[in-house]
């Protein structure tokens, strides 16, 4: 993220200051990606789909196992689930049959959603769903809560073979702690640390952004003896400002998460991208983001690996 970005975005979103913001923002926020994507393997827009990687996401979830969010961490199902075996279903509070299911009315109507993640699908809508206006007039989500979404339990996923959220496993108490106290689903805190840091708790980013919930500096204050990349120190910071964030959206998700990456509601493809080709090159808005965060880390899926996404913009940065 970009949490320098989005705690603009924030101060920006009433709207008429977008273009200052975004002048601003491009003067050397680092839109860091942990994992370098690699340009000549994906085109800039049109679905890049590799069946390997279907396979990968239908191995973790070809089970009807889907549950509704919040999760607290006594929910958390034994440890030995074997990856493929269907799995009881628990008790849903929005989502049913395993895909969500909200009100999507006018432009954003065909909400798309797929029991298993594919490529541009998923059990949260389809990227064209989730991203709906960015490629016309500006992005304008439906509006969707957390108990609407669909996530897994995080402990479910750590207990899985190879899981995605391996290096998450050692932070898995601060997760459960800081969803429990700030109400938001364990899975989602997991899904930033991944998305961010890889929940490597050393992660500076290219603005000084710090620890695994890539913290601005500017937030550490109170850090214990000065350290900010304490991970209970950066979980409870990074949770803290993204309940704020969901408060400041009247708790829709999908505008909090994005702005976690700096979108906001009007970003349009032209906004996002416009600076792939200046000297801040992941300055760019990743408009895979929203997809890849719900559909992908959300189902325990990691969204790097199975190159989830259509529009790949900011892999022209290069690492
Ligand atoms: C990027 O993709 C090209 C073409 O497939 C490949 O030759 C190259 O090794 C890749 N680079 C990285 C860093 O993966
Ligand atoms: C979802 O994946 C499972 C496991 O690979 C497969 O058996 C099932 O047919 C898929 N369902 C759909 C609707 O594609
Ligand atoms: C998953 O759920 C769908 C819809 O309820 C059902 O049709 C399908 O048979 C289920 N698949 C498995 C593997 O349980
Ligand atoms: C950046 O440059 C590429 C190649 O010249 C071009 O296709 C693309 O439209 C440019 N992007 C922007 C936002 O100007």
């Amino acid at each position: 993220m970009h949490f320098l970005r989005a705690v603009l975005a924030t101060f920006f979103s009433t709207g008429f200051l977008f273009t200052s913001a975004d002048a601003f923002l491009s003067l050397g926020v680092w839109n860091r990606n942990p994992r370098p994507y690699n340009l000549s393997l994906v085109p800039r827009s049109g679905i890049s789909p590799r069946s390997s990687h279907h396979k990968q996401c239908r191995l973790v979830l070809g089970s009807n196992n889907s549950q509704g969010a919040p999760q607290g961490p006594s929910q958390g199902p034994s440890p030995s689930q074997p990856t493929h075996a269907p799995q009881p279903q628990p008790t849903q509070t929005g989502p049913s049959n395993g895909v969500i299911h909200v009100a999507s009315p006018g432009a954003c109507a065909g909400i798309g959603a797929t029991i298993n993640v594919t490529t541009t699908t998923g059990p949260n809508g389809a990227i064209d769903w989730l991203n709906c206006g960015v490629d016309s007039d500006g992005w304008n989500p439906a509006y969707v809560t957390v108990d609407d979404i669909v996530t897994k339990d995080l402990a479910t996923v750590l207990a899985q073979d190879n899981s995605a959220f391996a290096p998450c496993a050692p932070y898995l108490d601060l997760f459960n702690k800081y969803s429990k106290q700030y109400g938001i689903p364990t899975i989602l805190i997991a899904s930033f640390a991944m998305q961010e840091s890889t929940c490597n708790p050393s992660t500076i980013g290219g603005a000084g952004e710090q620890g695994m919930m890539q913290i601005t500096p500017d937030k550490c204050t109170g850090a214990p003896k000065g350290n900010c990349l304490d991970p209970d120190f950066n979980i409870r910071t990074g949770v803290h400002y993204f309940a704020d964030t969901l408060k400041s959206n009247g708790g829709n998700v999908l505008l909090a998460v994005g702005q976690y990456n700096g979108w906001y509601q009007g970003l349009t493809y032209a906004s996002a991208t416009a600076a792939q080709n200046t000297s801040c090159c992941h300055c760019q808005n990743n408009l895979d983001y929203v997809h890849q965060f719900f559909n992908g880390w959300c189902q325990g899926v990691n969204a790097f690996d199975a190159h989830m996404g259509k529009y790949f913009n900011v892999n022209v940065c290069g690492s």
